[in-house]
């Protein structure tokens, strides 16, 4: 049977590295963003990861991978396009943490749906409708950050509030309609990438 849930990563080489199936891994190196002096800040960051994703199940079985190694604390921040496949991407990591679970709505109109799971509370947030950073207060954000892994869609919506310990994954088009790319980078603390590449 073909499997098409299965994400692997494949440890860094000169070019591209082919895994099974339709999930291909090309870079995967640590890297930090140059020093700097004065003001600025230095933000450590990994990565990127690259997994070209070659329909919906590879996208959704990227959001289980991402689960399993999840723990509280964890801030994924889901960049992309309308209909790049974030909430696919959360839809995939919330069935996964939370078995049994019959639905994962898009948060579009409520802006945040919570789902209760062994690692603690799952905050899927879709902040598209945010009109001012500040709104996410009344959302929850707070109690979300305490223990909380928070999936984000439309993290630019949250300027300045933005956690800076966190991965973002950025989906972009694939070659044809239903393929996908997801770049993931994880900055400051975050140790998550880590956790998905062993
Ligand atoms: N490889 C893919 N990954 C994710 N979604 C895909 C893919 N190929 C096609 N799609 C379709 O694209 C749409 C993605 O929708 P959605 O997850 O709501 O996007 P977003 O939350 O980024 O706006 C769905 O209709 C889905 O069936
Ligand atoms: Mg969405």
């Amino acid at each position: 049977m073909r499997h098409s849930g299965m994400v692997r990563y494949v440890p860094p080489t000169i070019g591209d590295a082919v895994a099974p199936d339709h999930i291909r891994v090309i870079v995967g190196a640590a890297s930090r963003l140059p020093a700097s002096s004065g003001r600025i800040r230095t933000v450590p960051v990994s990565g990127p990861l690259i997994i070209d994703l070659a329909d919906e199940a590879a996208t959704a079985a990227l959001g289980a991978r991402l689960a399993a190694v999840a723990r509280p604390r964890d801030v994924l921040l889901l960049h992309g396009d309308l209909g790049m496949g974030k909430t696919a991407l959360a839809r995939g990591f919330v069935t996964s943490a939370v078995p049994g679970t019959e639905e994962v709505p898009s948060p579009t109109f409520t802006l945040v749906q919570t789902y209760p799971s062994v690692l603690g509370p799952i905050w899927h947030f879709d902040l598209y409708r945010l009109k001012d950073p500040d709104e996410i207060w009344e959302l929850g954000f707070e109690d979300a950050l305490v223990d909380g892994i928070l999936l984000i869609e439309w993290p630019d919506r949250l300027g300045g509030l933005a956690p800076r310990d966190r991965v973002d994954l950025t989906l972009s088009p694939g070659r044809t309609a239903d393929t996908r790319q997801a770049t993931l980078v994880a900055a400051g603390r975050s140790d998550w990438l880590d956790r998905v590449r062993s």
